[in-house]
């Protein structure tokens, strides 16, 4: 019989061999619904009754165990019994109940299993608290159950870290009392539940078993290192001090403290801003133009140059298993390329993500290296990484026309170029199609799939299909100077740097954005790009600027001293052999004051606040207009597009969401009071006029 409730989740109760087998099924992941959580509760009193049951296996069916708390009902007024009573009930019960673990066994997953007298898991089961990376912490007993069984510092690092360890380190720490090998997770357990009732072993009870002695020096040093981590996210640092709780206090008086805080970081903003980006996350290929298009086969992929960008592409396409060619102008070029792409693989073992021998067949077979265009004749696709500059495409273009077989894809890496005037030369522009990586190209998760106006859908589908096969997280965007991101960038420094000219220092406004949970300011980003690049940009479209466009002199200043940023050792900053510590460049600092005084602006302070305020309000406006023109199809685009390629926190959900959380009319306010000074920079983007007049979110226009 099952047992179900009206929304999803059902346990199925049976009796096999004198085994109660209770399984848990929600799908997509077990997610421990209200529904699933009342319908065990009822499975748990069930099997206390039944005489012919001598003990319980419970096991989840499909993919998985449990995956943690129903995230989509967070926002839902829970009914039933909660997970800390439905926990308690499994604990209490006098007979042995059996957790019988496979695939993901998250949080309340764990705290459920936890809860349960015995664990035994198949071999290829992740267990894990990932609680604090949506902004909670373990709201079931987890932060006080788990360091009992093993031991503060495997239960800090799992807690805190959030990342879940493997079965057979499970079995090492205690977390599960055996590894099964058995494809049958339902038989294993149920072997397993007679095997405890024929020796007689009965329940144990995780809450009655005292806390370990807490060494006095433990929490402080856990607490500086997990502060470190966190970088501006409060939950792990929390469920600290709840592990700690364990140690000075009994056990009911922390797991009421436990239950209270969990339930007040599920108010916070933090928490709701994660799991934005945890369904932001999701939502990134989900394209109704996309939908039943089959993307073209991809198995060899060819890239133009071997500079940092094209050996980065390289890189990542060799780590994802796709054979490369890579071309460039002379032997010179290629042993440089041949060298970045080896140090950059080297670094993938150091980092535990390749073997030896892996390293030796990607820098053997999977690599081709040729001077000649013609070594792309059985390529796939072909991404173009050389010059930033529209002659140099163009040649290329022509070049890869003439040799590529016919349905292969002609990609440009390009940061701001416009990828219709590239396809045009070639013959078919319907193949041809943007995909703008990130550096270094094997680290960063963002790729822009840039849709030029011929592109095919099929192209544009093997565009995501490739990110998904990088393991990158694919935003689409449409063509225009800097797509999404660096369309956003340029405004946002733009604004920045307004600030300095009124008397704002670089400093003071990396520390505010810093502040607001960047890794980097605008100034220290400019420093590390390097401040060529813009200035290079800077002048290609000075000829085409609008007059009202007002342009700061110092940035172009500060590169005719050849100041370049860290490969020169000064930009905004000096460099020294440690680049973390720079120090403001005094000299530039001189060129920006020559330029207040030449201007007559008279020099005022800001707070970080009111940086911060108008740093976000060019970037929101600015997305704001990208949306209205269809550059980024909706703002969950945007979000995705910051916080995977610009170091947006990730506990801020993205520019959108933080514009919904402050709100729009906010926003506004700061936009028109910007206007008041230089109309044209702070034109207001209708759609954000809009939002603030009808007291609308950007969330509402996701789909
Ligand atoms: N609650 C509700 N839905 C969940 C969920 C949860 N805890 N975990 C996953 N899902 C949903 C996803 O939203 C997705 O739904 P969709 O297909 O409608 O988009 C579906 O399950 C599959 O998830 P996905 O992440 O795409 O699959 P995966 O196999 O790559 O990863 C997990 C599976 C479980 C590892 C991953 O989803 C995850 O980490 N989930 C969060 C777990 C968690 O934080 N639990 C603690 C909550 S306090």
């Amino acid at each position: 019989m099952s047992i179900t409730s009206p929304s999803s989740g059902t346990v199925h109760y049976s009796v096999e061999q004198d085994i109660a087998v209770l399984a848990i099924e929600n799908p997509p992941v077990n997610a421990l619904s209200n529904a699933l959580r009342s319908a065990l509760f009822e499975a748990i009193e069930r099997f206390e009754n039944d005489e012919t049951a001598s003990a319980a296996v419970l096991y989840g069916v499909g993919a998985g165990f449990i995956a943690g708390a129903d995230i989509r009902e967070f926002s839902l007024e829970p009914w039933g019994p909660t997970l800390p009573e439905l926990i308690a009930r499994i604990e209490a019960c006098e007979k042995p109940v059996i957790a019988a673990l496979h695939g993901n066994t998250l949080g309340g997953g764990v705290e459920v299993a936890l809860a349960s007298h015995y664990r035994i898991a198949q071999e290829k089961t992740r267990l894990g608290m990932p609680e604090v990376h949506i902004g909670l912490i373990p709201g079931a007993s987890g932060t006080q159950r788990l360091p009992r069984l093993i031991g503060y510092d495997a239960a800090i690092a799992m807690i805190t870290g959030g990342r879940p360890v493997k079965a057979k380190d499970a079995l090492q720490m205690g977390l599960v009392d055996e590894l099964t090998s058995e494809a049958g997770i339902k038989e294993a357990g149920i072997v397993f539940a007679q095997k405890i009732v024929a020796e007689e072993r009965g329940p144990r009870r995780l809450a009655q078993v005292g806390a370990p002695a807490a060494d006095a020096q433990l929490f402080d040093t856990a607490r500086a290192e997990v502060a470190k981590k966190a970088k501006g996210l409060e939950a792990p640092s929390i469920a600290l001090e709840m592990i700690a709780n364990a140690a000075r206090m009994p056990y009911d008086a922390a797991l009421a403290i436990e239950r209270r805080t969990f339930l007040e970081l599920k108010e916070s903003a933090q928490h709701k801003a994660l799991v934005h980006a945890f369904f932001a996350d999701r939502s990134a290929g989900r394209l109704p133009e996309l939908k039943g298009v089959e993307p073209r086969p991809l198995s060899q992929v060819g890239v133009v140059g071997g500079g940092t960008m094209g050996a980065g592409i390289a890189t990542a396409l060799l780590l994802s298993g796709f054979s490369v060619v890579l071309v460039e102008r002379d032997e010179a070029g290629l042993d440089r390329a041949r060298s970045v792409i080896t140090a950059n693989l080297e670094g993938a073992v150091k980092r535990g993500k390749l073997s030896a021998d892996g390293l030796a067949k990607l820098t053997g077979e999977a690599l081709v290296l040729a001077c000649e265009y013609e070594a792309f004749s059985n390529a796939d696709l072909v991404i173009e990484a050389v010059f930033e500059e529209m002659s140099v495409k163009h040649d290329v273009f022509s070049k890869l026309d003439a040799v590529c077989k016919q349905g292969a894809i002609l990609a440009t890496n390009t940061s701001y170029l416009d990828v219709n005037a590239i396809a045009a030369c070639t013959s078919r522009p319907q193949d041809v199609i943007g995909l703008h990586f990130f550096s270094p190209a094997h680290i960063m998760k963002l790729l822009e799939v840039v849709v030029a106006n011929a592109t095919a859908a099929d192209v544009l589908a093997t565009g995501f299909a490739l990110a998904k096969k990088m393991g990158k997280v694919a935003v689409r965007a449409g063509v225009c100077d800097g797509f999404i991101g660096n369309r956003i960038l340029a405004k946002t420094r733009a604004a920045a740097e307004a600030m300095i000219l009124e008397g704002a220092s670089p400093k003071e406004i990396d520390s505010a954005i810093r502040g607001f949970g960047f890794a980097m300011g605008p100034f220290e980003t400019a420093d590390m790009a390097g401040l060529d690049i813009s200035w290079a940009r800077r002048k290609r479209l000075a000829a085409t600027r609008d007059p009202r466009d007002r342009q700061v002199g110092f940035a172009d200043a500060i590169c005719e001293q050849g100041w370049f940023g860290r490969k020169t050792g000064s930009g905004y900053y000096l460099y020294g052999k440690d680049v973390a510590k720079h120090t403001p460049n005094p000299d530039a600092l001189e060129l920006i004051e020559a330029e207040r005084v030449e201007k007559g602006i008279a020099q005022r302070s800001f707070s970080a606040e009111e940086i911060v305020e108008r740093y976000m309000a060019a970037m929101v406006n600015e997305a704001a207009a990208i949306i209205s023109e269809g550059i980024a199809l909706r703002p969950v685009d945007v979000d995705l597009t910051l916080l995977y390629g610009y170091g947006f926190p990730r506990w801020r959900g993205g520019p959108m969401h933080y514009a919904d959380a402050v709100g729009a009319a906010k926003i506004l306010d700061v936009v028109k009071q910007g206007a008041k000074d230089d109309d044209y920079f702070w034109r207001t983007a209708p759609l954000l006029e809009k939002l603030a007049e009808r007291e609308a979110t950007f969330a509402s226009l996701n789909g």
